[in-house]
């Protein structure tokens, strides 16, 4: 039994050390679980040590929130398990009023509760044990709704998107979480389509399609409100893609955002991609005749706000984490590709496509440059470049840069 809260632990369970704070988890080892078992373990409350890149990266993109909102925030964090991400916002981010944590999962709900005793944060901090569409509900009115809502769900976060929209205050931020990639890079399209309304498609750069269909999904759901919706940052890391967005009140607002739902049209026989806003027949490809694929709808607008990731950048300067080399790499190559065209090209891919060898990144950046190209790399792949070059032109420098080596 802890001294101080009276908690009494009834699996195997250790303190682990997390950014500034501490928290009790279960210990991991004791279930045998190698990491790749992580998400979901089999203990009797989740925990995933992976995620602490992630849960860095959210009070990053906070703290840079609350700087630029420049007011108090209150944060609500429905599916908060063990407590970590709510304890780590009330101590890490600036300006925090409150925060109200939630968990269906009872062990779940008494060892979050544990938690915020052993931080000393229960003036801060309020833990509610129940359904998280039900505690975003009963906040939905005016003068309760959040400045910040964390949706950090099993799978995808689309059962909360419309209850969270509700309980979010105009200008507000919400972050989502998916894990569930086997349906959105396509290979359950049934199940993307059932949950985010939108075909994926089993293409190289299905990762970023990940987030453009929850992007999208997100935006639709919004617009139900009369609510717009823009992207400030997003990423692709480990198994999950997450999303951050600030939300702007009126019904033209929905409408603008709406007018960036769109498609994005594939060709496999020869790697062209365009993306259109108009319905579609069986349309064939611009380069080469052949039929094309779709993925949407989905999000065709930015995904990341480049100022918003120099803030973030700015943010893990000013902190110690574990992870401020990683996330300072992260955040400069996203940075760099926030204005760059939707889709990228993975070289192997392209060299596979033709026959041929496949050139170093440097390499073969360096050329489309030189050929008059927009060419940057991209976060969603090592092997990935983001470009204006069309897919021909792309064969073009390849063939050109291998017949002069
Ligand atoms: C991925 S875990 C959250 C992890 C946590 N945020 C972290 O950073 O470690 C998802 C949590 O949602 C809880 N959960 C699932 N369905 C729920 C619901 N309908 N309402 C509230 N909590 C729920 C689960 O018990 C689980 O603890
Ligand atoms: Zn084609």
């Amino acid at each position: 039994m802890d001294e101080k809260t009276g908690y009494v632990a009834d699996f195997p369970s250790e303190i682990i050390k997390e950014g500034k704070i501490q928290v009790l988890v279960p210990n991991l080892k004791a279930y045998g679980v190698v990491p790749s078992d992580y998400a979901p373990s089999k203990a009797p409350v989740f925990y995933n040590p992976v995620m602490e890149f992630n849960r860095d990266l959210s009070v990053l993109a906070f703290r840079a929130y609350q700087h630029m909102v420049n007011h108090e925030v209150s944060i609500c964090e429905p599916l908060t398990s063990q407590g970590i991400r709510g304890i780590r916002y009330a101590t890490e981010v600036d300006g925090v009023a409150k925060v109200l944590a939630s968990d269906i999962n009872h062990h779940a709900y008494e060892l979050a509760k544990h938690n915020i005793e052993l931080n000393n944060l229960q003036d801060k901090i309020t833990l509610k044990y129940g359904d998280a569409n039900r505690l975003l509900s009963s906040n939905a009115s005016p003068k309760k709704r959040f400045d910040i809502i964390d949706i950090d769900p099993f799978g995808t976060p689309v059962p909360y998107l419309d209850s969270a929209f509700r309980a979010l205050k105009n200008k507000g931020l919400i972050a989502a979480t998916a894990t569930d990639l086997a349906p959105l890079c396509g290979v359950h399209a049934k199940a993307c389509l059932r949950k985010y309304g939108g075909n994926p498609l089993r293409a190289e750069y299905c990762h970023e399609l990940a987030v453009r269909l929850l992007a999208g999904c997100m935006a639709k759901v919004a617009a139900q409100h009369d609510i717009g919706i823009q992207f400030l940052f997003s990423h692709s890391s480990d198994h999950y893609i997450r999303v951050y967005a600030q939300i702007g009140y009126g019904a033209k607002k929905g409408d603008d955002s709406l007018n960036s739902v769109g498609y994005i049209m594939h060709c496999f026989n020869c790697l062209h991609r365009e993306i259109t806003h108009q319905p579609f027949g069986c349309p064939t490809c611009h380069e080469c005749g052949a039929k094309m694929d779709y993925a949407g709808p989905l999000w065709t607008g930015p995904i990341a706000d480049q100022g918003f990731v120099e803030q973030i950048l700015a943010e893990n300067q000013s902190i110690a984490f574990r992870n401020n080399a990683k996330i300072n790499k992260l955040l400069t190559q996203i940075k760099n590709e926030a204005n760059a065209p939707a889709t990228y090209y993975v070289i192997d891919k392209l060299g596979k496509k033709l026959n041929l060898p496949a050139p170093a990144n440097q390499v073969f950046l360096a050329a489309l440059q030189k050929a008059g190209f927009e060419a940057v790399p991209t976060h969603f792949n090592p092997r990935g470049i983001k470009t204006d070059a069309s897919a021909l032109a792309m064969q073009k420098v390849l063939k050109k840069l291998v017949s002069a080596q």
